[in-house]
């Protein structure tokens, strides 16, 4: 029975979280695997847990080497650091979560400039505003260093062409390339591309393992060995050196081997919300494990409503982003649809008359930065 009918509807007690792939909880498996892990001090590089999933997701990526760090934002500000120094620059798309949510660490710590870069049709970065934005070797400019992608970006999985036009571009005038894969299994799964083949198109490569593969902490960067021999530094250097992390890497371990096959089965409920929401007359569109909904004129009424009905739901920014995860079964899925359809159909009609204010767009950000 999923942990919807079991616990039955019970007006605000929180039965379908939608704002992220976030929120998920450790299922009995994974905790049962963190207790079991064998432990050591990795700083002093003795975790074997932690080497094992260093190199599981290194070889796994055709990569030499692996880090793993507590949190997606340091394991991405510690690849920018290897890859740059100070007056430094790197090229990365306007809305990628370096520019926009990672309080812009690169430059406070690391004196490192960010450029960013207009998103072609397809998501990425195009090879021309590549080539536009590398600065000649000047002293008036500083020294363009670094490309950063990201994929999935806004949960949508980026085609491979698509990133090697500008990462080769990038290359060819002796950048180096770094890919935010926060979500890097949601996009090999959507992509249906091996795992090396995406990770393969940049030098380095972020790897969330607390988004949709459900542990509870932890992000793995891999690479070369010099550049992760950098970041290894660097993590001491951010406060991001853990003792017997080993529970966290066991999490990950036992993710890879359960949590990523699965992914597909939130990409297909995502699809299904969207179908849903048209069906409402919702402006919707599916992108993976996400969906972005036409916001109400009062989304307060909505907000309120879904909360009353244990259905919670992201920001209005100034779209909806909904997201799919292994916490959400067909039954809670089918109860978020539900409280859609009373929104929609009937309790529309009464909230519309008592509309308020649209919320700022700048606090609404926020919502959807995880
Ligand atoms: C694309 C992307 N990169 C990086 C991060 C940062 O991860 P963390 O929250 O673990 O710092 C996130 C978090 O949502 C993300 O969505």
């Amino acid at each position: 029975m999923s942990a919807y009918a079991e616990m039955g509807h019970e007006g605000s007690r929180c039965l379908c979280d939608l704002r992220s792939d976030t929120v998920t909880q450790p299922d009995a498996a994974m905790r049962a695997a963190m207790a079991a892990a064998e432990v050591g001090d990795d700083v002093y590089g003795e975790d074997p847990t932690v080497n094992r999933l260093e190199a599981v997701l290194a070889e796994r990526l055709g990569k030499e080497a692996g880090v793993l760090f507590p949190t997606g934002t340091q394991s991405n500000l510690a690849a920018v650091l290897a890859h740059c120094g100070r007056g430094d620059e790197i090229l990365l798309g306007e809305h990628n979560h370096i520019r926009f949510y990672e309080a812009a660490g690169a430059s406070v710590l690391g004196g490192v400039s960010l450029w960013p870069l207009p998103h072609g049709t397809d998501g990425c970065v195009t090879a021309a505003s590549v080539m536009g934005a590398i600065k000649v070797d000047d002293p008036h400019f500083a020294v363009t260093r670094l490309l950063c992608l990201e994929n999935t970006i806004g949960g949508r999985a980026i085609t491979l062409d698509a990133m090697h036009a500008p990462a080769n571009t990038a290359r060819e005038a002796g950048l180096s390339v770094h890919l935010d894969g926060a979500r890097f299994f949601n996009a090999t799964t959507a992509l249906g591309c091996a795992e090396e083949e995406l990770a393969g198109i940049a030098d380095t490569v972020s790897i969330c393992l607390s988004k949709g593969l459900g542990t509870p902490i932890g992000s793995v960067l891999v690479g070369d060995a010099a550049t992760l021999t950098r970041a290894r530094r660097l993590r001491k250097m951010l406060g991001g050196g853990m003792r017997q992390a080993g529970i966290i890497a066991a999490a990950g371990l036992h993710a890879l081997d359960h949590n990523v096959g699965r992914l597909v089965d939130d990409h297909a409920r995502a699809t299904h919300l969207a179908d849903a929401l048209l069906g409402m007359g919702v402006t919707a569109r599916a992108a993976t494990s996400m969906v972005f909904m036409q916001a109400p004129a009062d989304y307060d009424a909505l907000n309120a409503h879904m909360t009353t009905q244990g259905i919670r739901i992201g920001g209005n920014s100034p779209e909806i982003r909904l997201v799919l995860h292994r916490d959400i079964d067909d039954a809670a899925l089918d109860a978020a649809i539900d409280a859609f359809k009373q929104f929609y159909e009937h309790d529309h009609l009464i909230a519309i008359s008592d509309k308020p204010e649209p919320r700022a767009a700048q606090n609404m950000a926020l919502d959807d930065s995880e």
